[in-house]
């Protein structure tokens, strides 16, 4: 693939490109949103260092990929309702996104992709894993895969590992939590939109049983996947830096928060994009 706008670095074979050559902060042409793009599909997730962005111009440059969608647990930030903080406090042990999870998959439509803009992180640790649900689900055997193609999984926002993480992030900025979706029925295989790729939808994170089955015979299945989806040679590490943006498709990519940072703040800025029904 030849760009001729941007510059793309792959991090990883498997996933995840550093992009340089543009100020996102600025309004950027339809060629460079078209060559972000065509490295977004390629890579899943694109890194942009050094970038400069107040709450609104994050909104501006992820309109132009996307209509915004809203994280239903927690209000935005006062004067950008777009965009949700982030937060990991000195005092804290719990952090936001702490396990291998693709985002709000409970809800009916999840965000199609997400975008996270550092500004304070901490002087080590706190990197980001993210993994290729593509590859994940090319690597199993035609069998396997067959048996797996009419499968969805329940997914819901409140399996405790994942529940916990939110809990700082709730008590700080509370949606009003009346009529928030918490549990949704997607296929376990979904294809990609844009893409027509297939790529492993299910997550450690959300996924509670299959359809139809118990949770131990669920288990059989899922607890496999989920060594799957989160093999080393699927994945890349992002470590951040102040300034860093990344733009993740969480369609086809997972990506786990590190936790390994007690004892330093981090703040992140998070956009999201609206997504399909999964099929
Ligand atoms: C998220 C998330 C990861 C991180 O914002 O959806 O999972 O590294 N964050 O903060
Ligand atoms: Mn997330």
């Amino acid at each position: 693939m030849k760009y001729k706008y941007i510059g793309v670095d792959p991090l990883t074979p498997a996933i995840g490109a550093l992009i340089s050559g543009v100020d996102i902060s600025t309004e950027i042409t339809r060629e460079i949103v078209e060559e972000i793009e065509s490295a977004f599909h390629n890579h899943l997730v694109l890194f942009f260092e050094d970038q400069k962005l107040t709450p609104s111009q994050l909104v501006d440059f992820a309109k132009r990929f996307g209509k915004i969608g809203y994280y239903p647990f927690v209000q935005g930030m006062e004067a950008q309702p777009e965009v949700v903080e982030v937060v990991k406090n000195e005092d804290e042990k719990i952090n936001f996104g702490g396990l291998w999870h693709t985002d709000t998959s409970y809800l009916p439509k999840p965000p199609a992709s997400s975008m996270l803009y550092a500004l304070e992180v901490p002087t080590f640790g706190g990197d980001t894993l993210f993994a290729n649900m593509y590859l994940a689900y090319e690597s199993l055997s035609e069998e396997f895969k067959q048996l797996i193609s009419n499968l969805s999984a329940v997914n819901s926002a409140e399996k405790p590992d994942a529940a916990v993480t939110r809990v700082h992030r709730i008590a700080e900025k509370p949606r009003d939590s009346e009529d928030i979706i918490t549990t949704a029925i997607h296929p376990i295989v979904r294809t990609h939109p844009k893409t027509g790729r297939k790529a492993l939808y299910c997550s450690a994170a959300h996924s509670m049983h299959l359809k139809g089955m118990s949770i131990e015979e669920s288990g059989c299945i899922l607890e496999y996947l989920y060594t799957v989806q989160q093999r080393e040679e699927f994945s890349c590490r992002y470590k951040w830096k102040k300034g860093s943006l990344a733009f993740w498709d969480n369609r086809c990519a997972q990506h786990n928060a590190l936790n390994d940072y007690h004892g330093f703040r981090r703040v992140m800025h998070r956009v999201t994009h609206e997504g399909d029904v999964p099929r």
